[in-house]
């Protein structure tokens, strides 16, 4: 397969990050298509921990292209600082980075927007990470963004900075402890930045199309999960861009096509960071030991994540919306030592079983989930490299999952490190 792809089939961190790097020794490019510096990938390569926000987990091979494509929005001062913690890490990132310049900006003004609109919120907050996502993909959308191709017209830029400062330091001054924000601090700010970042930047979709016509393979990386999408998540709960794989074209500017496979990561449980509805969550001692087993603890803002079982029913809905083909099964090892394992399989709301992934936040809060038990297993399974070899409660377990979402489960991870990992077939 030529170009493929990984998405999250939950609320985000389902472990994209280490499972794309088990593939990135197959790939020339790895392209992130969506999102922001609000998603941190960890991936674990012997006893080197690396936490990427921007760049894709292709950087971390050496020769591999990694693209930031059009779709994803980028905050430059993020960019240079994961650029140099890179480097520091002894990787060649000038050599192999690729910036779109159609990605719109993050602007100072994004974070304090967002601060702002959490506050008002206050009650019904998003807990969002901080990082100026949804208002900088709301000013894409409202024709006020600024692009990275803005910021080498520095007239176009100035005009572009003042308008946007027009509109939002009223908001600042009566809402914003910041206050209102100057025009000339943001122009000399960003124009360093715009040299800094001048090397990586060019025309991804260019330099994709040619890629693909040339049959290079090609990775497509997602960020946050299908749950999390901004047209098919649970909505306002959900990050601004398309998560699922319904981003990439729009993300990246290649036909739909294209993609020949996808597959789809997924834990044997549930997490969740921030605000919203989750119909699995355990608010118990269950809860709390997925978290501690689980180091279940945000990559981003080390925020402690919601646990709870998994849930069949939104990861069935996740995998209609990508068409998922394969399924990488990670953290499995976390389940070790739970005396009993439960899977939702279905919703019923007022006794009535629930058909389809309901829209309104407090419908989908009022869905009972009706659960599914499995017995754990009370040994450790983080040195066990042969399927056969799990045990034989964990391998019900895996295989009643798969049958619950008709789709093979091609990699089950059993640790964070690279190697902790079992093929289940070729
Ligand atoms: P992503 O955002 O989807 O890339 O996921 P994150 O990196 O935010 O969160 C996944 C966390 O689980 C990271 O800390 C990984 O190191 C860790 N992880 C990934 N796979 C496994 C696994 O199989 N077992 C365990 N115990 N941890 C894992
Ligand atoms: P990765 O790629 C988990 C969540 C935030 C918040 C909501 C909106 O690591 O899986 P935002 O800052 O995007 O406006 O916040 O989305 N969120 C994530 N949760 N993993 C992520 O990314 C996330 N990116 C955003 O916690 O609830
Ligand atoms: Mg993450």
């Amino acid at each position: 397969m030529a170009v493929r792809c990984v998405v999250g089939l939950q609320w985000g961190d389902e472990g994209k990050g280490r499972v794309i790097d088990l593939m990135t020794d197959v790939v020339d490019i790895v392209a992130r298509y969506q999102g922001g510096n609000n998603a941190g990938h960890t991936v674990v390569i012997e006893d080197n921990t690396f936490k990427l926000h921007l760049i894709p987990t292709g950087i971390l091979r050496p020769g591999k292209k990694s693209v930031i494509c059009n779709g994803v929005i980028v905050d430059p001062a993020a960019l240079l600082e994961e650029i140099a913690q890179l480097e520091a890490a002894g990787l060649d990132v000038s050599s192999n980075l690729l910036v779109s310049d159609r990605a719109h900006v993050v602007m100072p003004y994004h974070k304090a927007i967002e601060a702002v609109s959490e506050e008002i919120r206050s009650g019904a907050k998003n807990d969002t990470t901080g990082r100026g996502i949804s208002p900088c993909y709301a000013d894409k959308a409202s024709y006020n963004g600024i692009r990275i191709c803005d910021l080498y017209d520095e007239e176009l830029f100035r005009r572009q900075v003042r308008t946007n400062l027009a509109l939002k330091n009223p908001v600042l001054k009566q809402w914003s402890s910041g206050g209102e924000m100057s025009e000339d601090a943001i122009v000399e700010e960003y124009l360093g930045y715009a040299q800094q970042i001048r090397p990586y930047v060019c025309d991804t979709i260019a330099y994709l199309n040619q890629a693909i016509d040339a049959g290079k393979r090609v990775l497509f990386e997602g960020a946050q999960g299908s749950m999390l999408d901004v047209d098919f998540g649970t909505y306002p709960y959900v990050t601004g861009s398309n998560a699922t794989v319904c981003g990439i074209p729009a993300g990246a500017g290649i036909a739909p096509r294209n993609v020949e496979e996808v597959l789809g990561v997924l834990k044997p449980y549930t997490t969740r960071v921030g605000a919203g509805p989750f119909p699995t969550e355990l608010t118990d001692a269950t809860g709390d030991k997925l978290r501690e087993r689980g180091k279940e603890y945000g990559a981003t803002t080390g925020r402690p994540r919601r646990c709870g079982w998994l849930d069949a029913v939104a990861v069935r809905y996740a995998m209609k919306l990508s068409g998922v083909d394969r399924i990488a099964l990670t953290n499995l090892d976390v389940l070790s030592t739970f005396e009993k394992i439960g899977v939702a399989t279905a919703y019923t709301a007022q006794g009535q079983a629930q058909e389809h992934f309901p829209a309104a936040p407090a419908q989908l809060a009022s869905c009972e989930a009706q659960m599914k038990w499995f017995d754990g297993w009370t040994e450790e399974i983080t040195e066990i490299r042969a399927y056969d070899r799990l045990p034989t409660n964990a391998r019900v377990f895996v295989e009643a999952v798969e049958q619950m979402l008709c789709v093979p489960i091609q990699t089950v991870s059993v640790g964070p490190e690279r190697s902790q990992v079992i093929h289940r077939e070729g």
